[in-house]
């Protein structure tokens, strides 16, 4: 989490550690590392819906003392997928082993992982999308049958031995459930989206962090930093934490609405709170394909950035605001979008 990118998605390929147990809890391992994550349901803001359906599951899977049915998570980045499997092992009082789809190459490197499991821990997969073929089909017997196949050697030397595993729970994340195959979206009792939050919520986030930072936030600054976030509780966390820094060495130590506009200017973060790259991706189109429509492949080459930042990061926020819609042709800028940049709007490009 410590080096994330200005656009606060995750690059492509990062997460490539093959096992990043978390036994032990970051917060009380490292000293003056707060942790603006919240623990227990009960603390989680927003989502209401997820939030009630994931209580009731678990208190029934506590009640039967049985493990949870498989969960999948679908968002884009940043808006709490993590966040919610770590809070489920929390509220579970289990054991929670972190990896992700690129990570994991062979079935071996799955082997290995599944066969550490205890009964009820959880196993979150990351960008599951990214799961190569073969270790998608060796999490098939793993999540419906808690056994796996694994052969040893080819030809005339090949072997097999049947591993009996615990009953794990798997939690998969992903932020394109479209990319994931049929029989493995089947094989998750529970699936839930994410949706981006409400200003409201994220002002309601913007003071709880403050609390754990201890700085002082008057309700205009909390109201501004949430209003320009993009609805995602990742962004509020970042910006306030550079907000901070801002009112502690050009101000008085508080957060107020002039400083947070200071603040964020020098991050280049505009009045809706578009960073840089989403400002690249709406004038790319604008002046580069006269406002669309335009193929992902082509904004991605005349960018240099991977389509998939862009599918996964950049366009989520674009399309709910209503800056851009995606057509069977491809993608189109808006009118808001053109006024937003304050640029004139050419005769017949809409109407
Ligand atoms: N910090 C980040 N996301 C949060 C959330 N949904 N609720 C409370 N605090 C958060």
């Amino acid at each position: 989490m410590g080096n994330q990118s200005p656009q606060e998605g995750k690059a492509v390929g990062e997460d490539s550690v093959a096992l990043l147990s978390n036994k032990v809890d970051p917060a009380e391992e490292t000293p003056h590392f707060i942790s603006l994550r919240p623990k227990s349901l009960k603390d989680y803001i927003g989502q209401a819906e997820v939030i009630e359906a994931l209580s009731i599951a678990i208190e029934a899977a506590r009640q039967r003392k049985e493990p949870l049915d498989h969960i999948l998570f679908h968002a884009p980045p940043g808006l709490g997928k993590t966040t919610l499997a770590h809070i489920i092992a929390g509220e579970m009082g289990v054991n929670m082993t972190v990896t992700s789809g690129p990570a994991l190459e062979k079935g071996g490197d799955l082997l290995g992982i599944l066969t550490h499991l205890e009964e009820g821990d959880l196993l979150f997969i990351d960008e599951i999308h990214r799961l190569p073929k073969v270790v998608e089909e060796f999490l098939y017997p793993a999540m419906e049958d808690f056994a796996v196949d694994f052969i040893f050697d080819k030809g005339v030397h090949a072997r097999s031995h049947r591993y009996r595993l615990a009953r794990f729970v798997l939690v998969g994340a992903t932020t394109r459930a479209g990319l994931l195959s049929a029989p493995l979206r089947e094989r998750f009792g529970i699936f839930r989206s994410l949706d981006f939050y409400s200003d409201e919520e994220l002002v309601q986030i913007a003071r709880r962090s403050a609390v754990l930072l201890n700085v002082e936030i008057d309700t205009d600054g909390a109201y501004e930093i949430a209003r320009r976030s993009r609805g995602t509780p990742r962004i509020v966390n970042r910006l306030l934490k550079r907000v901070r820094d801002f009112a502690q060495v050009r101000g008085d130590g508080i957060i107020r609405k002039d400083i947070v506009c200071k603040a964020l200017e020098l991050e280049g973060v505009d009045e809706k709170g578009l960073a840089v790259l989403d400002r690249k991706y709406l004038k790319t189109i604008i002046d580069f394909y006269k406002g669309g429509p335009v193929g992902i492949e082509a904004i991605a080459a005349t960018l240099q950035e991977e389509s998939d930042t862009l599918v996964d990061v950049v366009e989520p926020y674009l399309l709910k605001i209503g800056f851009v819609n995606r057509t069977s042709s491809g993608r189109k800028v808006t009118e808001e979008a053109y006024r937003h940049f304050g640029l004139p709007i050419q005769q017949g490009l809409f109407r």
